[in-house]
């Protein structure tokens, strides 16, 4: 039976109840539904609606329900309830009889829904940062394993100047710390509790909210009731945490997809996370980070799609919001896959150490190192830079990196140049210059390692 029946003569047409009911996926929230109920039912022995014996009634009642629902969290799918709020209350009815209708007193779907869904978001948001971190932690460890290898760097995808793959590892180390901050962000202005802001206009029952805030883990109550059962831009904000991240995680399989190919041939992915081709014999695709790419769009989407049901809702809860759930479910599963994903793709793949040492040594990705030494020399940059640039056509011409140019062949393009510029062209040379913060350079990669290994524990 529905919650509102007592306002209609007719029943619900079947395919408008298909459009309306919620329950086929807000089930997610029985668990957050009947915490809130038990903290509400405490509120209600505050303002006297309930006497305590009535209170511990519906607490037990309540307790053994959520017991049910954590044996079998999917069991209510199939029941005719409109919502999980409604699931709830019918089942805490059919437990205790009359006394259960008493819990809806001063309350309202619209705190009840917002207060679950922040509770649910509260939960999400501490299991993503595990995932986030068990990430970061996979890439500080192949970076400290992998410490020596050095692998060209791109830019415009061309072989730019060379960099460990200790280096590459880091950069997402930083871009994924980034995202924990934006969640904990997130989680941090999400953390007050809608519960009591009644349909839109506040409880009628004079509760202490900050204390009903509280008991369900709250740093405290909402200020404006309109805007509690009105607002989801916190959910806005987990989308958009999660947008970003997925951005990262797109492009590190990116990354990671290209150094696999055959052109590169830098890393060579795993059996357990790649797939073969039904007519190609020879084919090894990979498809696990091919799916992590590719799910960044429909991550995105759920961004998009909330913000446009938002925009233009006029105050407070509008049955629209309802479209705030599937997106975001969809969406941070994803998300949560995808990180996982990566994790077991980054844990198992081998490195090809001559491989990437030999393609940072093609590739004139040792001049700049070059114009670096005609500076030193005098030369002022700009006319150095155009030297070196003559000396990569010529050393092209002749089909030999710069380094084996003789020093006759290098005088030619600038009179400075003398012996001790062949030591300044090896790979060592360019990564060890590298030694300001941030850079290459072995020092700086060994701090690096270290500082992200303490700020994620493993140290
Ligand atoms: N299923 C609804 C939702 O997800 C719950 C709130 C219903 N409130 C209402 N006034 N109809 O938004």
């Amino acid at each position: 039976m529905a919650l509102w029946g007592g306002r209609f003569t007719q029943a619900a047409d079947a395919r408008f109840k298909l459009l309306n009911d919620s329950l086929r996926f807000d089930y997610r929230f029985a668990r957050q539904d009947i915490i809130g109920s038990i903290a509400w039912s405490k509120a209600l022995v505050t303002v006297s609606v309930l006497t305590e014996q009535e209170q511990t009634n519906l607490e037990v009642a309540l307790n053994a329900l959520l017991a049910e629902v954590d044996a079998n969290p999917t069991a209510m799918i199939d029941s005719d309830a409109e919502d999980i709020h409604s699931w709830v209350e019918q089942q805490l009815i059919a437990k205790v009889g009359d006394l259960g209708k008493k819990l809806h007193t001063g309350r309202s779907r619209n705190d009840q829904v917002a207060t679950d869904l922040r509770l649910w978001c509260k939960a999400q948001i501490n299991e993503l940062i595990g995932h986030l971190t068990l990430l970061q932690q996979a890439l500080v460890l192949t970076a400290e394993s992998q410490q020596h290898v050095v692998m060209p760097g791109y830019t415009h995808l061309q072989r730019a100047q060379p960099i460990t793959f200790a280096h590459w590892c880091l950069a997402y180390v930083e871009m994924l710390e980034r995202d924990t901050s934006r969640l904990q962000d997130a989680l941090n202005r999400m953390d007050y509790s809608p519960l009591g802001s009644g349909a839109l206009a506040g409880t009628a029952y004079p509760m202490d909210r900050d204390q009903l805030a509280n008991w369900l883990g709250f740093k405290g109550a909402t200020r404006n009731s309109l805007d509690s059962v009105a607002s989801r831009d916190h959910v806005l904000e987990l989308l958009s945490t999660a947008s970003i991240s997925m951005i990262h995680l797109s492009r590190f399989a990116e990354d990671m997809i290209f150094f696999n190919s055959g052109e590169a041939g830098f890393i060579a992915l795993s059996d357990r996370v790649t797939s073969g081709s039904s007519l190609m014999p020879q084919k090894k695709n990979p498809d696990a980070l091919e799916l992590i790419r590719g799910k960044c769009g429909r991550v995105q989407g759920a961004l998009s799609g909330l913000m446009m049901t938002l925009k233009g809702l006029p105050l407070a809860y509008n049955k629209d919001m309802q479209e705030d759930k599937e997106g975001l479910f969809d969406a941070l599963e994803t998300w949560s896959d995808c990180l996982q994903m990566a994790t077991l793709v980054l844990e198992d793949i081998r490195l090809n150490e001559s491989r990437c040492e030999q393609a940072a040594s093609q590739g004139y990705a040792n001049a700049t190192e070059l114009a670096d030494y005609l500076v030193a020399k005098g030369i002022p940059f700009r006319e150095a830079h155009h030297i070196v640039g003559e000396a990569v056509v010529g050393a092209i011409a002749k089909g030999k990196a710069l380094e084996a140019l003789s020093l006759e062949e290098l005088k030619a393009f600038s009179s400075v140049i003398e012996d001790d510029v062949y030591p300044i062209l090896s790979l060592q040379s360019c990564l060890e210059k590298r030694s300001a913060k941030g850079g290459v350079s072995d020092k700086q990669m060994n701090n690096a390692i270290l500082a992200a290994k303490t700020r994620l524990g493993l140290e």
